[in-house]
């Protein structure tokens, strides 16, 4: 395997769902891929398959045809080198601390124990702006801080790949283009590798590098574009309405009522 093959490499990838009445196919010989520190989001309307991708590739699903490499090993399961941030804003353990939500993940995958573990917890946590918080129980926070530490335990475990599916969508506007923000400040900083899920043409653009586009279900690939903002994340960007426009095109051709 020589070392221009693609950190994340989806070869038509087919997920199909059997349960006991039907077989739903979810995706349709998918194929993208996605290089170190790639901020690559899988955007698509409700039910294309997002979700079931990105579980794919994080190994909670196998795929029904073709294949998930990553560095030219085929995904075969969960691992700490890919961790996801889900939608739901009660992803975290309610027993416990901020701090211990995410010194737990470091412990319980083996990453670091003890007092690391709590001092490698902190500086995510730092990094997220939450100190202040860390010995706050979940239930003492809002939606946007529990979000802020679902990512702070995701960092901690410093993995090759972070998965993100719809994470932002349970927030308010305001909180949501605040996060949108910090988490570019985030990536700026230590260039991680993410796969973001969303339903939202405008935080596709604002976030991604690399933009692919699913058509209704059965998900398929309708496009891949480059976006190559020079300045990510500004909405002000002269290039940012013609990109949204021509997104629009593409997904309109199937979707005569799209959602934004
Ligand atoms: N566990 C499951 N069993 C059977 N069918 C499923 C299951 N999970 C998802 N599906 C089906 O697979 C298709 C894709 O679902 P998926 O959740 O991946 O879509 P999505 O793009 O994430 O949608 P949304 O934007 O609404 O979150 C849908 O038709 C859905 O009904
Ligand atoms: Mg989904």
């Amino acid at each position: 395997m020589g070392s221009a093959a693609p950190l994340l490499d989806v070869q038509g990838v087919t997920i199909q769902y059997k349960t006991s009445a039907q077989l739903v196919t979810a995706t349709w010989r998918v194929g993208f891929q996605a290089d170190r520190s790639d901020r690559l989001v899988l955007l698509g309307p409700s039910g294309c398959g997002k979700s079931t991708l990105l579980k794919a590739i994080g190994g909670y699903l196998t795929p029904t045809e073709g294949e998930i490499t990553l560095s030219g090993r085929t995904i075969s399961g969960p691992g700490p080198d890919r961790v996801m941030v889900f939608q739901e804003t009660d992803q975290l353990l309610p027993w416990k601390t901020v701090l211990q939500n995410v010194a737990f993940a470091l412990t319980a995958s083996g990453r670091a124990s003890g007092q690391n573990a709590d001092e490698q917890a902190m500086i995510a946590i730092r990094t997220v702006k939450l100190e202040k918080f860390a010995d706050s129980y979940p239930h003492t926070l809002s939606g946007g801080m529990k979000q802020r530490v679902a990512i702070a335990r995701c960092l901690a475990m410093q993995p090759e790949i972070v998965l993100m599916d719809e994470p932002f969508a349970a927030l308010d506007a305001l909180t949501r283009q605040q996060m949108q923000e910090e988490l570019l400040e985030l990536w700026s900083r230590s260039q991680f590798t993410l796969i973001f899920v969303t339903h939202s043409i405008e935080e596709a653009i604002l976030l991604g590098n690399r933009i692919v586009l699913l058509s209704p279900h059965p998900g398929q690939v309708k496009e891949i574009m480059d976006v190559n903002l020079d300045d990510p994340g500004n909405r002000f960007h002269g290039r940012f309405d013609e990109l949204r426009d021509t997104i629009h095109r593409v997904l309109f051709k199937d979707v005569g009522d799209y959602v934004i």
